[in-house]
């Protein structure tokens, strides 16, 4: 993944953009459970996607060789960050869980996510394929760990877009990803 901007909101930054961070920096400083946060911040996020004035065009540029991250905002203290993910065609994630809450929401074209539980007898574990989802634009769905386990594609003919806001920070972080499983075919 490749990461491009610094640590806070930069000056290249929608009005509609700040005016979103605000209404996030809200609902986290309630200081609620993590997966009522989550699915709160997803309320605030649901009625800014796909708007044309919430990214500016460098932040829905891709990378012809992976999925691309463009930070657009990490909270001083580290509460939050708020990330846009551009997926080409055919561009996927590993399969990963994540260090935090995550609130996501489809900005544009549309994201295919396969589930996995990992289910373990004490000596070995193995993941299990549970749910195959399909996120048109407009699709906004919050979690938190555990039982996160996931992997995300870009299954359609055009760019896809998405919003992740996390419960950590991505400033010094770099990814929410805790874990990545990789799948016997892929050994
Ligand atoms: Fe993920």
């Amino acid at each position: 993944m490749t990461t491009t901007a610094p640590r806070a909101v930069t000056a290249a930054c929608t009005r509609r953009l700040r005016g979103l961070i605000e209404e996030i920096r809200e609902t986290v400083d309630r200081g609620l459970p993590p997966d009522l946060t989550a699915y709160l911040v997803g309320e605030r996020l649901a009625p800014h996607l796909g708007a044309p004035d919430l990214l500016t065009a460098e932040h829905c540029e891709g990378d012809p060789d992976r999925y691309r991250q463009h930070l657009l905002h990490a909270e001083a203290d580290g509460s939050f960050s708020l990330v846009a993910l551009v997926w080409l065609p055919g561009q996927q994630t590993s399969v990963h869980d994540h260090l935090s809450w995550c609130t996501t929401g489809v900005h544009a074209g549309e994201e295919s996510e396969r589930r996995y539980r990992l289910i373990s007898d004490g000596r070995t574990a193995r993941l299990v394929a549970t749910e195959d989802v399909v996120n048109p634009q407009g699709t906004v769905c919050g979690f938190a760990p555990p039982g996160d386990i996931h992997r995300v594609s870009n299954s359609g003919t055009g760019k896809a877009i998405s919003l992740h806001v996390y419960g950590a920070d991505l400033a010094r972080l770099g990814s929410s990803i805790r874990r990545v499983y990789r799948l016997p075919e892929e050994r």
